[in-house]
């Protein structure tokens, strides 16, 4: 990894550890044990991990809410310590948990989060987040009335206020009906479209392979893997032929060392290491059971997959 050109990174961390305090009874807890992840500038990056993993804790110690034990981080070129303002300004922010002054309408909120980040009158576009996210009729509602899946997306409105070259999202969609969460994520590919870095921690696994270009994935402190999202999939040496015999088959035939599986409606599944394996040894072996193929295809591997294994394998 190369950390010297970080202008090339819109996040780049390296070393990264943080150990909370105990208090009272509770014993401290190293939550990163060194943490290096490298995000491309106008890429959309995938955070994934089991609960307690240290997704957010990573989140936090990039938007300065919880100072690391150790390492170092820069925020779109700027390193966190030394310019932790301008490291602030550049990421906007969805925190998992919501914290919200229910007193003031959607539009209110975005204006004094714009104020707060010093965006000058005629340069705040209120109005086109709240109608981007949907929210543009309840501009003027009390936020208390708002429904979980609206003041999530407030939030996302929130985070973008100053227009920051990097939105950073912990579990945005978590409680967000699937209707919203298209919504929502129409949204986030437009500001990708736009040129902005995203940055996403999600449980939601196909969610995260359809969206990420490239995905870390954190188990128990540490990075166990961290590639682009097809690399990711394809380091799993695992695929499944799905064969359809054209007369039912009802006794187990003899495929020799071959995993497989007869499935109710008559197929066999046959899990194969596409390394070791091709599918016309496969295709060799059913013919010399006498069975012949009506109807094949294969299934691959999934970040489902990919993430049981990783996550259990590290266990
Ligand atoms: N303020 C805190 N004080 C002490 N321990 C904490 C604190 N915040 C988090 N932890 C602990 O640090 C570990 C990592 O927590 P973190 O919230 O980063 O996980 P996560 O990956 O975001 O999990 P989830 O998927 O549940 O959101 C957990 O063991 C958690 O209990
Ligand atoms: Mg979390």
């Amino acid at each position: 990894m190369d950390f010297n050109t970080n202008a090339e990174y819109a996040i780049a961390a390296r070393g990264v550890r943080k150990t909370y305090g105990g208090s009272g009874m509770a014993p401290e807890k190293e939550a990163l044990k060194g943490v290096d992840i490298l995000v491309k500038r106008g890429s959309i990056f995938g955070l994934l991990g089991p609960n307690g993993a240290g997704k957010s804790t990573f989140i936090n110690i990039l938007a300065g809410l919880v100072n690391k034990t150790a390492g170092e981080v820069s925020v779109w070129g700027f390193d966190i310590d030394r310019n932790p303002r301008q490291a602030r300004a550049s990421l906007g922010v969805v925190p998992q948990e919501i914290n919200m002054d229910v007193f003031f309408t959607p539009l209110e909120a975005l204006e004094i989060q714009a104020g707060l980040y010093g965006v000058p009158k005629n340069k705040r576009r209120s109005m086109e987040i709240l109608n981007a996210l949907g929210l543009g009729d309840k501009a003027n509602a009390y936020v208390r009335m708002l429904s979980g899946g609206m003041k999530r997306r407030l939030l996302v409105a929130k985070a973008m206020v100053h227009s920051p070259p990097i939105l950073i999202l912990d579990e945005p969609t978590a409680g967000v009906d699937i209707e919203l969460r298209k919504q929502l994520w129409e949204y986030v590919l437009k500001l990708h479209e736009m040129g902005v870095t995203i940055v996403l921690t999600t449980h939601y696994l196909e969610e995260a392979q359809e969206l990420c270009e490239e995905i870390a994935i954190i188990h128990n402190g540490n990075v166990v893997a961290c590639e682009p999202t097809e690399k990711l999939i394809s380091s799993l040496d695992r695929k499944t032929l799905m064969v359809t015999p054209s007369e039912a088959v009802d006794i187990k035939p003899d495929l020799g060392p071959l995993e497989f599986e007869m499935k109710s409606d008559g197929s066999l599944a046959i899990a194969y290491q596409p390394s070791k394996t091709q599918v016309a040894d496969i295709l060799e072996r059913l013919s010399g059971a006498g069975i012949a193929v009506k109807d094949l295809s294969t299934v691959e591997a999934d970040l489902e997959d990919v993430f049981l294994e990783l996550t259990y394998r590290a266990e």
